[in-house]
C-alpha cells in the first residue's frame, strides 16, 4: 500500500471542483500520478499549456497514419508475425496486422496474451476452443498459447496488443458494480460448432497444418499431419473472450468531464487499454466538455482512431495513431480547445482504443515511414480561444 503525501491544498485563483467553474480566462491542466488514480493538482494557466513555438531532442507527441503502411501482399493472406510493430517495451508490444483471406497457417504466442482489435473486416477465428464469428469493432483476447487462425470474407486490418509476459483482466469498476459499461455477460467464446468441426482434419486422412509459434519475438513453426484444432469440447475458466467496441455503454457525468481511466476495458499489470465510444457532451454551464490538458507523468499514452470525427484532435483520421510520451503536457487542439465551454454538437461519435503504458515505449522501424513529422506544431493557435467566452 502506497502512502501518499496528501495536501489537498488551495493557492492562489483556483477552482475548487476540477474540471469546472475555471476562474475566467483561464486554462486548466492536470500534474497527475499512477494514471488518474495518484494525487493530483489542478493548475489554472493564463495561456494554454500547449502553447510552444519550437521543440528539440528526441522528446516529442508522435502521430502515425498506418493507413500508409503498405500492403505488400495485397490480395494475399499474411500471418499476424508479420504485422507492422509500431511501439513496445519489455510489458508490451503493440502491431498493426494487415490480412486477407484465409491465414495461411495457425498462430500461437508464448510470448503473452494477445489483445486483437479489429479495425476493418470481418470473418471467422478458429482456435483450440471453436468457431467465433467476428467483425470490425471486436476486441478479442487470446490468452497466451491459444492456436488460433482467422478466416475473413476480404481485407481486414487489426491492432494486436500483446501483454509480454502477462495476462488480460477486466478492470475494477468500483462504486458502479460488475454490470456497468459492459456486462460481462456479454463475453462471448468460440463454440465447437458445425463450422469448426467442418475444418477438421477426417479421420484417417493426412493434411498438412504448420503452427507458427512465437517464443522471445522468435518464430518457430510445427508441422502436423493433421489440423491440430481437432477438440471436440472443453470446459473451464479459461478461454478466448470477444466484445464488440459498439456493446460498451460508457460512464459519463453531465457536470464532470471524467478521465480516460473512466473508459478502461482491460488491463494487465503494466498497461490499460481504454475505448472511447459516442456518449453526451457535458452540460453543465460550468463543466469542460474536452479533454483537459494534462501531464500523466507516469504514463505513456498511445490512441488508435477507429471511427468517427475525434472531438479533441484536428486533422486526426480513422486508422491513425497519436502517440504522446510522459514529460509534457496535451491536450485538445485549437479547434477544438474553441469547445472547451461550449461543444458545436450534442455528442461525440468517436471511436477509439487507447493505451496507457507504464513503461517509456520504443517506436517500431515500420511506424516511422508512417509518420506525420508536422504533428508537433499541430497545437499551433492555441491561443486564440478565450476560455471565458
Ligand atoms: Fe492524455
Amino acid at each position: 500500500m502506497k502512502h501518499w503525501i496528501a495536501l489537498p491544498r488551495i493557492e492562489g485563483v483556483a477552482s475548487r471542483q476540477a474540471h469546472a467553474d475555471l476562474p475566467e480566462g483561464t486554462f486548466e491542466r492536470e500534474l497527475g500520478k499512477e494514471g488518474f488514480f495518484g494525487p493530483a493538482t489542478h493548475m489554472y494557466h493564463t495561456h494554454p499549456p500547449t502553447g510552444w513555438i519550437a521543440w528539440d531532442g528526441p522528446l516529442r507527441p508522435r502521430a502515425f497514419d498506418l493507413n500508409k503502411l503498405p500492403n505488400k501482399l495485397s490480395g494475399t493472406a499474411e500471418g499476424p508475425w508479420k504485422a507492422a510493430e509500431i511501439l513496445h517495451n519489455q510489458a508490451l508490444r503493440y502491431r498493426f496486422w494487415r490480412t486477407e483471406g484465409a491465414m495461411p497457417a495457425l498462430a500461437r504466442n508464448a510470448d503473452g496474451d494477445e489483445l486483437l482489435f479489429l479495425h476493418e473486416g470481418q470473418g471467422a477465428l478458429y482456435c483450440d476452443y471453436g468457431h467465433l464469428a467476428i467483425r470490425d469493432g471486436d476486441y478479442i483476447v487470446l490468452p497466451r498459447g491459444t492456436m488460433w487462425r482467422t478466416e475473413f470474407d476480404g481485407p481486414a486490418a487489426a491492432l494486436l496488443i500483446e501483454a509480454t509476459n502477462d495476462s488480460y483482466r477486466l478492470p475494477d469498476k468500483g462504486l458502479v458494480g460488475p454490470h456497468a459499461i459492459f456486462d460481462p455477460a456479454m463475453l462471448d467464446a468460440p463454440a465447437i460448432d458445425d463450422a469448426f468441426r467442418a475444418q477438421q482434419t477426417p479421420q484417417g486422412k493426412v493434411e498438412e497444418w504448420r503452427v507458427e509459434i512465437k517464443r522471445r519475438n522468435l518464430v518457430s513453426t510445427v508441422t502436423y499431419p493433421f489440423n491440430p484444432l481437432d477438440a471436440v469440447g472443453w470446459h473451464g475458466n479459461l478461454a478466448p473472450v470477444r466484445v464488440n467496441i459498439r456493446d460498451i455503454r460508457p460512464l459519463m457525468s453531465h457536470r464532470y468531464h471524467l478521465p480516460p481511466s473512466a473508459h478502461t476495458t482491460f488491463l494487465a499489470g503494466r498497461f490499460v487499454v481504454c475505448s472511447f465510444v459516442p456518449r453526451p457532451f457535458e452540460t453543465d454551464p460550468g463543466a469542460l466538455k474536452v479533454p483537459f490538458f494534462h501531464n500523466n507523468d507516469d504514463f505513456d499514452e498511445v490512441i488508435f482512431y477507429h471511427r468517427g470525427d475525434f472531438f479533441s484532435r484536428d486533422n486526426i483520421d480513422r486508422g491513425m495513431v497519436t502517440f504522446h510520451p510522459a514529460g509534457f503536457t496535451h491536450g485538445p487542439h485549437p479547434k477544438a480547445l474553441q469547445g472547451m465551454l461550449k461543444p458545436r454538437k450534442a455528442e461525440t461519435d468517436e471511436y477509439a482504443v487507447m493505451v496507457d503504458a507504464r513503461d517509456a515505449l520504443e517506436v517500431g522501424d515500420r511506424a516511422a515511414e508512417t509518420e506525420n513529422a508536422a504533428y508537433v506544431d499541430s497545437w499551433r493557435g492555441s491561443e486564440s480561444p478565450k476560455a471565458a467566452e
